[in-house]
């Protein structure tokens, strides 16, 4: 009796292994039947994704982009530098160096600020802050600079760093606003409509969508790809 019982329960036990291991088969059947179209799904997400984030990487235009910057929308973003940044001609340094006029200035030698080694190091190669470097400092200064002692996270919005180095620059800067740079990029912002407007116009023939998408992605890489599909 008891032996059958024991029987019982081993076979009730292999059984149920076997029930999990099958029904795991099937679990992962499944969830793998259903990848391809999660993956469809990611990809379109993925690529709305990037047209967001590109910015990130888009050389700005600053002849372009400061004239026409919101410095007053600029002026509140820098209420985030100003807990450790005084931005008063001759204010105070405080957990930061004091930043009026720092547009044009050397890196690293605002007099009375004891600078990070990694901020020093970067003022001996690089002799002012200029629209490009202060625009990739503040969007992740701790990525770009090592050693820094700038404790903040960075300005992910590229038209947040845009305003705020337009603000930055009513303080005392004397650094020129460059003009505009004219060919490539203005080759590039015109194709885009004429690419969706009249392909063929434009002497784009073969591919009318793909010529659209490319111009898209031409504009976001800039100079690489924008001379194949739109310059001639
Ligand atoms: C948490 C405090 C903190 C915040 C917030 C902060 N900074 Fe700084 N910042 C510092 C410190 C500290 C340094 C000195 C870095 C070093 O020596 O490595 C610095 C250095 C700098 C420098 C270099 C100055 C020079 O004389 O070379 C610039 C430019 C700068 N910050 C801009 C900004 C801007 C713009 C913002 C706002 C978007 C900002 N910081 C927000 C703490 C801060």
């Amino acid at each position: 009796m008891s032996d059958q019982l024991g029987f019982n329960k081993m076979a009730g036990a292999a059984l149920g292994t076997l029930l999990v291991i099958f029904g795991l088969g099937e679990v992962l059947n499944i969830a793998f039947a259903y990848k391809p179209p999660a993956k469809q799904g990611y990809a379109i997400a993925v690529q709305e994704d990037t047209s967001g984030a590109a910015p990130v990487d888009l050389p700005i235009d600053w002849g372009t982009e400061l004239p026409k910057a919101d410095v007053n929308a600029g002026k509140q973003v820098a209420t985030k530098c100003q807990s450790c940044h005084n931005l008063d001609q001759n204010g105070p340094n405080m957990t930061g160096p004091n930043l009026w006029g720092v547009l044009g200035r050397q890196p690293g030698t605002h007099p009375g600020f004891a600078y990070s080694d990694g901020m020093k190091a970067f003022g001996q190669k690089q002799p002012i802050w200029d629209y490009a470097h202060i625009n990739q400092f503040i969007s992740g200064p701790q990525a770009y600079i090592d050693g820094t002692k700038m404790t903040f996270v960075g300005l992910k919005q590229r038209q947040d760093r845009i305003n705020v180095i337009a603000y930055l620059h009513t303080l005392g800067s004397n650094l020129p606003i460059p003009a505009p740079a004219p060919a490539p990029k203005a080759a590039a912002s015109s194709a885009a409509p004429a690419a969706s407007g009249s392909a063929a116009a434009s002497g784009a023939p073969a591919s009318g969508a793909p010529a659209a998408a490319s111009a898209a992605s031409a504009a976001q890489s800039s100079a690489s790809t924008a001379p194949a599909p739109a310059g001639k």
